[in-house]
C-alpha cells in the first residue's frame, strides 16, 4: 500500500532521510519513534505531499507521488486521515462543528453529516463534549477530537503525528 524506495529528503541545511526504504502493507499498523528532529513529521509531510522527496520515490497504492499532477493532489488526500502535530482545530467551532466541517469541505452540506458525527463521537468518548470549544478541552480531549476528525471520511490511510 505504501512503499518508500531509496528516499532521500534534504532541506537546505539538513539531510533528514538518506536512501530510506519502507513497505507498509494494507491493514498494517506502523509506529515510528525517534528523537525530536529525527524526521517523523517530515515522513508524514512526504506522504501527504506537503513536501516532495529530493531523490527516490514514494508509491501509495501504486501511484508515484512525485508524478502526481497538482490537480490530483486534493483527490489523493481524500484517502488520508491526518492527525497534525499542531492539531489545527478551528477555535471558533465546537467539537461537533469541527467534525462536521471535515466532511463538509469534501462533500458539501449533506443531511447525513450530523449522523456521521454522532456515530464517531462515542468511539472516542467525546459525546458529552460535543458542544465545547477547543479552548474548553484538555490536551488529551483535543487530541481525541483531532483523531475523530481524521476518521470522519473513512480514510484508507490514517496518519497520526502525535507526541
Ligand atoms: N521546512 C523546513 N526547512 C528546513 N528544515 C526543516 C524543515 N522542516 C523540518 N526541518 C528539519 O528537518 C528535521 C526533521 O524535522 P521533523 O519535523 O520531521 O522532526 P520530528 O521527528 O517530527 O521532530 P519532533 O519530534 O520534534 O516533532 C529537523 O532537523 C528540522 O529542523
Ligand atoms: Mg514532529
Amino acid at each position: 500500500m505504501i512503499i518508500l524506495e531509496n528516499v532521500t529528503k534534504s532541506y537546505t541545511s539538513s539531510v533528514v532521510f538518506d536512501k530510506f526504504s519502507l513497505h507498509v502493507e494494507h491493514g498494517e499498523f506502523l509506529f515510528v519513534t525517534g528523537e525530536s528532529g529525527s524526521g517523523k513529521s517530515t515522513l508524514i509531510k512526504l506522504l501527504t505531499k506537503e513536501t516532495d522527496v529530493t531523490k527516490g520515490r514514494i508509491l501509495v497504492d501504486g501511484k508515484d507521488l512525485s508524478k502526481m499532477k497538482r490537480r490530483e493532489v486534493p483527490v489523493y488526500r481524500r484517502n488520508l486521515g491526518i492527525v497534525f502535530q499542531d492539531m489545527k482545530l478551528l477555535e471558533d467551532r465546537t467539537v461537533f462543528e469541527n467534525l462536521a466541517f471535515a466532511r463538509e469541505v469534501i462533500y458539501g452540506r449533506r443531511k447525513d453529516t450530523s449522523q456521521r458525527v454522532a456515530s464517531i463521537l462515542p468511539l472516542l468518548g467525546l459525546t458529552r463534549l460535543h458542544k465545547r470549544y477547543p479552548r474548553q478541552l484538555s490536551g488529551g480531549e483535543k487530541q481525541k477530537t483531532v483523531l475523530a476528525r481524521a476518521l470522519m471520511n473513512d480514510p484508507a490511510i490514517l496518519l497520526a503525528d502525535v507526541n
